[in-house]
C-alpha cells in the first residue's frame, strides 16, 4: 500500500477511535458525578473497546509498514441532560463513524487494496452490533422513562459489563 489518501483515512479513523474512546469516558464521568455508577461503568467499557479499536487501525498500520500518525483530540462534550440524553449523542456518534467506515471501505475499493477491505470489513461489522446496543438501550430508556426502579435495574445489569478483547 503506497502512502496516499488512503493511509491518511486510516489515521484519521485511527485517531476518531481514540476520540471516541475519550467521549465515552466523559460520558463515564457524567454518570459517575450523578452516582449511577452502573451506567458510568457501561461508558468506561465502552471506552475500552474503542481504544481497542484505535489500536487495532494502529498495528494494522504497522503491519503494512505504515507510520500511525497521533493526532490532537478534540474536546468530548462534557455535559448532558439525563441518561437518555448521553446515549442518544452516543448513537448519533456511532452512525457518523459508520459513515467513516463506509467512506473508508470506498477508498479501499477506489485502490483495490484488497488486504485493507478485509481489514475493514472486521469494523463494518463491529459497527451494526454498536448501532444495534445504542438503539436497543434508547428504546428500553424511553419505555422506563417513569419507572425508577426498572430504571436502577439497568444501572445494576450495566455494573456487570466487562471488557472482553474480541478474538482476531
Ligand atoms: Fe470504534
Ligand atoms: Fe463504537
Amino acid at each position: 500500500m503506497k502512502d496516499g489518501l488512503l493511509v491518511n483515512a486510516l489515521n484519521e479513523q485511527m485517531n476518531f477511535e481514540f476520540y471516541s474512546a475519550h467521549v465515552y469516558l466523559a460520558m463515564a464521568a457524567y454518570c459517575s458525578g450523578e452516582s449511577l455508577d452502573g451506567f458510568a461503568n457501561f461508558f468506561l467499557v465502552q471506552a475500552e473497546e474503542e481504544r481497542f479499536h484505535a489500536m487495532k487501525i494502529y498495528k494494522f498500520l504497522n503491519d503494512r509498514d505504515h507510520r500511525a500518525t497521533l493526532a490532537a483530540l478534540p474536546q468530548p462534550k462534557n455535559e448532558y441532560t439525563s441518561m437518555l440524553d448521553a446515549f442518544e449523542h452516543a448513537f448519533a456518534h456511532e452512525q457518523q463513524n459508520t459513515k467513516k467506515f463506509y467512506h473508508l471501505a470506498d477508498l479501499a475499493l477506489d485502490e483495490r487494496e484488497h488486504a485493507t477491505i478485509y481489514f475493514l470489513k472486521w469494523f463494518i461489522d463491529e459497527q451494526v452490533e454498536e448501532e444495534a446496543l445504542f438503539s436497543n438501550i434508547i428504546a428500553k430508556l424511553k419505555r422506563i422513562e417513569t419507572d425508577s426502579n426498572a430504571f436502577y435495574m439497568l444501572d445494576a445489569e450495566f455494573a456487570g459489563r466487562s471488557f472482553t478483547p474480541p478474538a482476531e
